[in-house]
C-alpha cells in the first residue's frame, strides 16, 4: 500500500517531513526554513521576530466586526518548533562527550539512545558503571559516544546540541518518533491553514521557539501578537498503558481538550466551548488534566493584562523519549475542533488585547 493510499495521507506526508528536520531549542532555523514553504501559499502575512518565532496571519472576512476586518478577535494558535535535545558540556581525552539537557529529558530513555548533531554525526548515549545497574542513570554518568579515538578527532565543541536520532517508524498504523513533541502541533497548524476559510476571526499562527526550555518563545510573540485568544496546540500523556500513571486520555479517542496542566489552567469559558463545539460538530473530544508539564498556553495566558488561553492535546504515549506513539485520528479531531473555533463566534469569551489604535482598551 502507498502511503497515500492510507487514511490521513496529509497528515503522513507533513509528519515525514517535519519530523526529519533537525531542531532543538534555540535552534530552530531549519523547522522554520521547512513551515514557510510549507505555510506560504496559505496565509496573508508572515514575519520572524526576534527570537525566531514563525508569526503568520490569515485575515479574517472584510466585514469583521466594525465592517472592516481589522478589529476582528485576534486569534493566536501556537505549536512549538523546537525539541528536546542534549548539549555538549565537556569533551574528555579520550573523545567522549560529557552533557547537559536541553528541556526535559529523562535519564531512563537514554542509554543506548542515538544522538545527532547540527552537521550530522551520530553518537550514542553510553553509560559508566553503577552501584546498581538497574537504577536510572544521573547524567553525570552519561556520556556522547562519537566514534572518536581522542579528544583531537573530535568535531564537536562546548555549546554544540544534539536531538535524538531522526527517524519516523510506523507500528499498527500508529507514527513513532522522537519529536512528535512538538511537530505534530506544527502539523496540525499546518493543516488549519490550508483550511481556514476567512469568516468572523483573525487567525494569528505562531510557530514557536525555546518552548522546551520554559515557553520563552511563545512569550514574546504573544506579546507582538496581542491576541485577544490563545490556544496551543502540543502533545500530552497517555494512561492506556500497562500500570500507566492515573491518566484518564487514550490514544484513538480524540482531542484533548486540555482543562488543567502544571502550569495553567484553561480559561473554563474557552474550555466550555471547545466542548460544545466538539459536541455540535460530532468530533470525538476527551478532557485533559495532567499534574506536570505545560505549554506555550501558560505564557500566552499570563501575556500583557492576561490572554483567555487553552490547548488542543494529543495524547501521546512515551512523551520526552526517543519513541514518542501518537494516533492520527486524535490529530484529525484536533484539527477539526480548531477549525469549528477559529471559523465559529468567539466574541462572548474575548480578552480586551490591543485595538487597531495600539492602546489597551481604545475604541
Ligand atoms: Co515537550
Ligand atoms: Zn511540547
Amino acid at each position: 500500500m502507498t502511503p497515500d493510499s492510507k487514511p490521513h495521507a496529509e497528515f503522513r506526508d507533513l509528519l515525514e517531513a517535519l519530523c526529519q528536520v533537525w531542531g532543538p531549542s534555540g535552534h530552530e532555523d531549519r523547522v522554520r526554513a521547512l513551515l514557510l514553504e510549507l505555510i506560504a501559499p496559505h496565509v496573508d502575512e508572515t514575519r520572524v521576530d526576534a527570537l525566531g518565532n514563525l508569526i503568520a496571519v490569515r485575515h479574517a472576512a472584510a466585514g469583521g466586526a466594525k465592517g472592516t476586518g481589522v478589529d476582528a478577535p485576534r486569534i493566536m494558535v501556537a505549536a512549538h518548533m523546537d525539541e528536546i535535545g542534549v548539549v555538549v558540556t565537556h569533551v574528555d581525552q579520550d573523545g567522549f562527550l560529557r552533557f547537559g539537557p536541553v528541556g526535559g529529558i529523562l535519564t531512563g530513555n537514554l542509554i543506548g539512545t542515538r544522538v545527532t548533531f547540527e552537521d550530522g554525526t551520530v553518537g550514542v548515549i553510553g553509560a559508566e558503571k553503577r552501584a546498581d545497574q538497574a537504577k536510572a542513570p544521573t547524567l553525570d554518568e552519561l556520556f556522547i559516544d562519537v566514534g572518536a579515538d581522542d579528544a583531537a578527532a573530535v568535531t564537536q565543541r562546548v555549546g554544540d546540541m544534539a536531538a535524538f536520532h531522526h527517524r519516523l517508524d510506523w507500528s499498527g498504523g500508529r507514527p513513532i518518533a522522537p519529536n512528535h513533541d512538538d511537530r505534530i502541533g506544527c502539523v496540525m497548524l499546518v493543516a488549519a491553514l490550508r483550511r481556514f476559510k476567512p469568516g468572523p476571526n483573525t487567525l494569528v499562527a505562531v510557530f514557536s521557539t525555546q518552548e522546551e526550555v520554559g515557553t520563552r518563545g511563545a512569550e514574546t510573540a504573544a506579546y507582538g501578537v496581542a491576541p485577544q485568544l490563545a490556544i496551543a496546540l502540543d502533545i500530552t500523556g497517555a494512561g492506556d498503558t500497562p500500570k500507566a500513571p492515573p491518566l484518564a486520555l487514550k490514544l484513538g479517542a480524540g482531542a484533548a481538550v486540555k482543562v488543567k496542566d502544571g502550569g495553567m489552567i484553561a480559561s473554563p469559558a474557552l474550555r466550555r466551548l471547545m466542548e460544545e463545539r466538539a459536541q455540535a460538530a460530532g468530533i470525538p473530544y476527551q478532557l485533559e488534566v495532567l499534574t506536570g508539564g505545560t505549554t506555550d498556553a501558560r505564557a500566552m495566558q499570563t501575556s500583557r493584562a492576561g490572554v483567555p488561553a487553552g490547548a488542543i492535546s494529543v495524547p501521546t504515549r512515551y512523551g520526552h523519549s526517543p519513541s514518542q506513539v501518537i494516533d492520527l485520528a486524535d490529530v484529525q479531531a484536533g484539527v477539526d475542533l480548531l477549525l469549528a473555533l477559529l471559523e465559529g463566534d468567539v466574541s462572548g469569551l474575548l480578552g480586551s488585547g490591543l485595538t487597531g489604535s495600539g492602546l489597551p482598551g481604545a475604541g
